[in-house]
């Protein structure tokens, strides 16, 4: 039975991976899970220098999800690589991409090239949900000639393979994903939070201290099936799926959509064996209906 996909050259020894922010470097993690047996760590998003992230309460917890507006808090990227990247070299057979985040396209540049020399990074997941502090606050990913200017220049310095990662709070992800493929990225990943925001009755006040958060988890699942399934009709390059998985029956369902590899986040939160659980499922899946390769099931539902 293969499980192994394969994304722009890189081979991954099965699609689970966890999604950015949601599973700190691996190490928090590592004593519930075999981190060799995941197909990649996916790290949280990494900036030039540290980030303090917002001020508290910055999490809350809402009908079959949550909301987070942690801001990217990250100790920047010099004390990732010698901390976090040295930790994630005990784990040969898992593949580790690099979120990276920045306020402009100064940032990114500077991150990315900051990488270009670390081995132990297969790949580069660009946040392109950070806000762009140039256009006034408004975040890199919503508007497409952005998109493809910032993969072009992701692309002129990366020395790995680059996936964007798409923000789902757009009218139309096509023209986004579409935008990505033109400036030369070497897949997508999708989808990242959906804008909420909580209330507390009682106070009559908002529950997070930045008023509204990114929504993730079980409810975002079908959107996320939805975006994906357009995207993967839409361009040829290959998309990493996210949002809301939780069960092997959720990341089945991204790879019929049209996911070559599905991410889990929130799940982590309240059931730390979640990526483990999904692969247990997955292989399960593949046996009951004698599929030889996980790669026939990618995309099969048109
Ligand atoms: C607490 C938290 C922190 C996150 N941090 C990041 C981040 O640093 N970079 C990023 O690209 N996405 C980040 N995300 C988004 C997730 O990677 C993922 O795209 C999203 O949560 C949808 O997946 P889920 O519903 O399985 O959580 C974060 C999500 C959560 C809940």
């Amino acid at each position: 039975m293969n499980t192994a996909v394969k994304i722009a050259g890189v081979e991954f020894q099965n699609p689970i991976m966890e999604a950015s922010g949601t599973f700190g470097s691996g190490q928090e993690y590592s004593e519930f899970v075999d981190l060799n047996s995941l197909g990649a760590v996916v790290t949280k998003g990494v900036a030039n220098v540290p980030w303090p992230g917002n001020p508290t309460p910055r999490i809350a917890e809402v009908s079959s999800g949550m909301l987070n507006a942690i801001g990217l808090q990250n100790p920047g990227v010099e004390v990732f690589c010698k901390r976090d990247l040295e930790f994630l070299k005990q784990f040969p057979n898992t593949k580790v991409l690099v979120n990276v985040c920045g306020h402009s396209t100064e940032e990114y540049i500077e991150v990315v090239d900051r990488l270009a020399g670390e081995n132990r990074v297969d790949m580069l997941e660009i946040n392109i949900s950070c806000p762009n502090v140039k256009a006034g606050g408004i975040t890199f990913g919503t508007d497409p000639k952005n998109v493809e200017a910032i993969t072009k220049e992701m692309k002129k310095h990366a020395k790995q393979p680059v996936i964007m990662k798409l923000s789902p709070n757009v009218t139309d992800i096509k023209e986004v994903a579409k935008a990505a493929e033109a400036g030369g990225a070497d897949g997508i990943s999708l989808i990242n939070t959906l804008t909420g925001m909580k209330i507390d009755v009682e106070r009559q006040d908002f529950v997070l201290a930045n008023k509204t958060g990114g929504m993730s988890g079980p409810a975002v699942h079908p959107i996320a099936v939805r975006m994906v399934y357009e995207c993967a009709n839409t361009v040829s390059i290959p998309i990493i799926g996210m949002g809301g998985i939780s069960t092997w029956e959720d990341a089945v369902e991204m790879m019929l959509a049209g996911a070559t590899a599905i991410s889990v986040g929130t799940a982590n939160f309240y059931n730390p064996t979640a990526t483990t659980d999904i692969l247990a499922g997955l292989k399960e899946y593949m046996k009951r209906k004698q599929i030889n390769d996980v790669n026939d099931i990618i995309g099969i539902v048109k």
